[in-house]
């Protein structure tokens, strides 16, 4: 047909960027993919919530079914958050043929294989570009852009609320407390920001990032994690006078046939490029055997920055659904922990 429509579990503050986003573009994705795409329905929580995003032309339900059991929907976005609904929602989506995009970072971090294996067992596409490094596409540079390389080391600063807090506190002198309530009010925090600030939601990317590059699963609790919660205002003080910027550095690093991926408050000299990484932004530097170097860099969060990456992953899906393909952007990986060399 000439239309495909999309249904949506979640209308925050990245739902609502989705629904902007393919109105604003929607030139671009006809041009791109002959059809229009619309958002048919949103599941929400509150029917009645005062919403920032024009939803005249969108069907707002609290009942899951209406969006999942609706046989015109093809593609399902997931934005809600939370692991247990979003997990049972996303496998009801696969068992009905309905491709999956989502930005959910906990969910995939936990059933990201489960949840590879039902979409590839009901020849779905599942794409979670947005879970990582909100609109940089460090997946698709990973799995696509270097997947001829033998990568060696990721590494990066992925948490865009802790990168907020330590950039204020640093440069502005601004309190840990009211720093982290502007990450909140901007849309930068999750629901409860504790995983931000703990280091947890960095140690989610790092094991998605670790999965994709090194081709191995990574268990969440191999993941070594601090986070930035104890930091002062005097020791960023202390670290800026001897030509040190503190940042909350995620590692993946394979060597000795070994995977060692951790979190942790690190003390970068200025020359270091992501010392210069500020605010809600987000680098992630990716070392191959042959590229050697490289650096992405961009928006970790925040509704439209974010909801770029959903709606690419909803345009490759589409695409593959118009050629009568499931994508390989995410090979299914390995998941075998007894790594010989990377991506062998
Ligand atoms: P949010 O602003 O809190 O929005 C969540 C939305 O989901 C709300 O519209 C809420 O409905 C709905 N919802 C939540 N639980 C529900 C339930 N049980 N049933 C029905 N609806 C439910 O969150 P967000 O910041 O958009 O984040 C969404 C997801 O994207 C999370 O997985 C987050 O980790 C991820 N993410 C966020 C960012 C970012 O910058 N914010 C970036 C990358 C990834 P109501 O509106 O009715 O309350
Ligand atoms: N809370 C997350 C962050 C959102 O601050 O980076 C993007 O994943």
């Amino acid at each position: 047909g000439n239309k495909v429509s999309v249904g949506l579990l979640g209308l925050g503050v990245v739902g609502s960027g989705v629904i902007k986003l393919i109105e604003n573009h929607q030139e671009k994705l006809v041009h791109q993919l002959g059809c229009d795409v619309q958002v048919k329905s949103v599941l929400v929580r509150d029917l009645e919530k005062q919403r920032d995003v024009n939803t005249d032309r969108t069907f707002l339900t609290t009942n899951p079914d209406d969006v999942l059991n609706d046989p015109e929907i093809d593609v399902i976005v997931e934005v809600m958050g939370g692991i247990d609904e979003a997990r049972q929602h996303i496998l009801k989506a696969f068992s009905a043929k309905k491709h999956v995009v989502t930005a959910n970072k906990d969910l995939v971090a936990l059933h990201g294989q489960e949840l590879q294996k039902a979409a590839s067992q009901n020849k779905c596409d599942f794409y979670y570009e947005a879970s990582v490094a909100g609109g940089i596409p460090i997946l698709r540079g990973i799995t696509e852009g270097l997947s001829s390389d033998r990568i060696q080391q990721v590494m990066g600063i992925v948490n865009g609320t802790t990168n907020y807090i330590l950039t204020k506190m640093d440069n502005d002198g601004m309190s840990y407390e009211d720093a982290l309530k502007e990450a909140q009010e901007l849309g930068f925090a999750e629901a409860d920001p504790t995983a931000d600030v703990e280091g947890l939601d960095a140690a989610r990317k790092m094991a998605i990032l670790g999965r994709l590059a090194f081709s191995t699963d990574v268990d969440l609790e191999d993941v070594e994690v601090s986070g930035i919660k104890n930091i002062s205002l005097e020791d960023l003080q202390h670290g800026n006078k001897l030509g040190y910027t503190m940042k909350l550095i995620g590692n993946a690093n394979f060597s000795n046939k070994q995977l060692e991926v951790d979190v942790q408050p690190t003390l970068l000299s200025k020359e270091h490029p992501l010392s210069d990484v500020k605010n809600e932004y987000n680098a992630v530097y990716v070392y191959g055997e042959a590229v050697g170097e490289t650096m992405f860099y961009g928006p970790g969060a925040g509704s439209l920055p974010t909801a770029t990456a959903i709606v690419s992953d909803v345009v490759a899906a589409i695409k593959n659904m118009l050629l009568g393909v499931t994508g390989n952007q995410l090979v299914e990986p390995h998941f075998n922990k007894q790594l010989k060399t990377p991506a062998e």
